[in-house]
């Protein structure tokens, strides 16, 4: 039977890309989209959810709103990225239907509490609406099941030597979910950085003339050309969001550090995550960080999901 998926995004290009591996899961059943700030403000990444969910033919996954912290503003950096609309300027219709009147939050909370070890979520974006659903429920932290994307733990950090984006954006709300879920993995920059896309495979999806070929191919073509400037080292942009859809459908794909973990608040490390010294010999470790990955599994995996699904969406 398939887990049940809630996906937490930012949507932003990988954002998009890890809705898309999540649609196209047989090991997941994606429930639900909760929506936060980060890549783009809140409205925008529902928007963006909406537009992909509706591409894909699947209008019947609902999607929600979480909180945006105060004074958020989009960083240069994450538009040069991902474009001002957060999916690298390709045009998509806007949905035919709106945003659902229940909160990220509760929709989490009630989640949890009415699936229980049947469901994980995956938070690829700044973790502040998961934050606010430990604060807001004393069952929360101790039930969820949650592998998500942020964080560095053996190499530097992508916006500052030490923080990762997601990370970055509320470092007080990641440490609160590091320090009081008792079951999560970190999907982070060390090995988001060894999946990497380039125009190759991209071409793949173009070739397919159908509308969701064509979405894929120009949405990632710009995140390539952007990871051209800001990380030309790498040879291609790193599928940094998909990776922790696919390691929540199929763990074997990393190799993982169990760990205590917590997110430096203060000073010129604020946002690194790094083992917490208090809970050093604690033999249990709530954290799994992952460490090491089968790149070239995933990969295949990757492309043969997004293809088929992009293949059953109507021609162009
Ligand atoms: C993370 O930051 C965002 O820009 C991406 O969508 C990803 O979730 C990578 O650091
Ligand atoms: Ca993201």
């Amino acid at each position: 039977m398939a887990r049940k998926l809630i996906l937490d995004v930012d949507t932003g290009i990988d954002d998009a890309l890890a809705i898309a591996y999540a649609l196209a899961s047989p090991e997941l059943e994606l429930i639900g989209v909760t929506c936060t700030y980060g890549n783009v403000e809140v409205s925008q990444a529902v928007r963006n959810s909406l537009a992909i969910l509706e591409l894909f033919g699947r209008t019947d996954v609902p999607v929600y709103a979480g909180p945006q912290r105060d004074g958020f503003e989009v960083m240069e950096i994450s538009q040069f990225i991902h474009g001002m609309n957060g999916i690298g300027e390709a045009e998509l219709y806007d949905a035919a239907r709106a945003v659902e009147p229940l909160s990220a939050v509760d929709f989490l909370v009630q989640s949890v509490h009415r699936y229980g070890d049947d469901l994980v979520i995956v938070p690829v974006g700044p973790l502040t609406t998961v934050a606010e659903a430990v604060s807001t429920d004393d069952h929360f932290a101790t039930r969820a099941h949650i592998v998500c994307m942020g964080g560095a733990l053996t190499v530097p950090g992508n916006v500052s030597p030490f923080a990762e984006a997601n990370i970055n954006q509320d470092p007080e709300g990641a440490d609160l979910v590091f320090r009081q879920c008792v079951d999560i993995t970190m999907i982070g920059l060390d090995v988001t950085l060894q999946t990497l896309l380039t125009t190759v495979e991209t071409k793949r999806w173009k070739d397919l003339e159908t509308a969701g070929g064509d979405f894929l191919a120009e949405a990632t073509n710009y995140y390539i050309k952007a990871y051209e400037t800001t990380a030309p080292h790498l040879g291609g942009c790193g599928l940094h969001d998909p990776l922790a859809v696919a390691v929540a459908a199929d763990p074997s794909l990393v190799e993982t550090l169990a760990i205590n973990l917590k997110v430096d608040t203060e000073g010129p490390s604020r946002g690194r995550t790094i083992a917490d010294e208090t809970c050093l010999n604690d033999p249990v470790k709530s954290a799994r960080v992952a460490v090491g990955v089968d790149a070239e599994r995933f990969l295949e995996e990757f492309m043969s999901r997004l293809t088929g699904l992009a293949r059953e969406t109507p021609v162009v």
